[in-house]
């Protein structure tokens, strides 16, 4: 395995696969890795040589705390990536945001509006900016991207599709521990006791699936979900019903729909979401 910590240097290398005729998939992270990002690793298709980033973009966090606070471990993320057959990492040692050049205004989907889009103001903007930014080095022939960031999956997307059409993007179905959590790299900021509460999330979506289908009112459930949530303090962003192609609000109709939910707990921000 290789580790590349600037552009140049990535670019070369990019170059001297693709000089070999040999396809590649790219799968852009911010590190901290776990079994979620190993699936990941593990769709690359096999004939592809399997390239991974490691970065902790600044440009999609609008909170400066949150963005300090990232847990970062570089050595055991390269362990990783080593064990998973990457073939090369690039984890920049620094900023890279001066070198991501883009359009002076960029106009994004409506659908970044919602849900995250709507209280992390740039964040969309910011993982765009990034991902464009490592599409425009590497062009992959394919890209994995988890099912868990549902609207940021939907984004890059619109993106390939845009601005990359030869990159066949690989959607992972949302990767969960044996209590049903969907693991994220901000969970290791909780304590134990919190840790253990965070199976309610997934209880609850779970529970609301059932109940939307038996045709339970879906404003009498998102109240009732919202109260049990905050009696065992998760405290919710968002818990909508919408459309899995646009995002639009659904509460009528459940075909093609998912229902997304935000949530703090012990001041970390998860999310979660299900098919119908
Ligand atoms: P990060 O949170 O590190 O996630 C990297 C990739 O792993 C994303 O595609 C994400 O959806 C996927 N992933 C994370 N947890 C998962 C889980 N439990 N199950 C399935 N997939 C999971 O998402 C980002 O980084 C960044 O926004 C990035 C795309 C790298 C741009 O900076």
């Amino acid at each position: 395995m290789q580790i590349v910590y600037n552009t140049e240097s990535f670019s070369d290398k990019i170059r001297e696969y693709k000089t070999r005729g040999n396809k590649i998939t790219l799968i852009p992270t911010m590190g901290n890795l776990h079994q979620g990002h190993r699936v990941l690793f593990s769709k690359a298709p096999n004939s592809s040589i399997k390239v991974a980033t490691i970065y902790v973009n600044p440009l999609q966090f609008n909170n400066i705390d949150d963005y300090q606070n990232y847990p970062k471990s570089l050595q055991t993320d390269l362990e990783v990536c080593r064990q998973n057959n990457i073939s090369l990492v690039y984890a920049p040692d620094g900023d890279v945001s001066d070198e991501i050049v883009t359009e002076k205004s960029i106009d994004l989907p409506k659908f970044t509006r919602y849900l995250c889009g709507k209280k992390r103001e740039g964040h969309f903007l910011g993982v765009f900016k990034v991902v464009k930014y490592l599409f425009s080095i590497v062009n992959p022939d394919f890209a994995c991207f988890g099912k868990k960031d549902y609207q940021q999956l939907l984004l890059i997307k619109y993106l390939a599709s845009t601005y990359f059409p030869k990159t066949n993007i690989i959607d992972v179905e949302t990767v969960r521990d044996s209590n049903n959590i969907a693991l994220s790299s901000r969970l290791t900021r909780l304590s134990k006791e919190s840790y253990g509460s965070t199976f309610r999330i997934y209880e609850t979506l779970q529970n609301m699936k059932q109940e939307l289908l038996k045709g339970t009112s879906f404003d009498k459930l998102k109240k009732e979900s919202i109260e049990y949530l905050k009696s065992n303090d998760i405290h919710v962003e968002y818990l909508d019903v919408r459309s899995l192609i646009t995002l639009e609000e659904e509460t009528d109709k459940l075909k093609s729909c998912g229902i997304f939910i935000a949530c703090h707990i012990d001041g970390v921000r998860l999310i979660d979401n299900i098919e119908i």
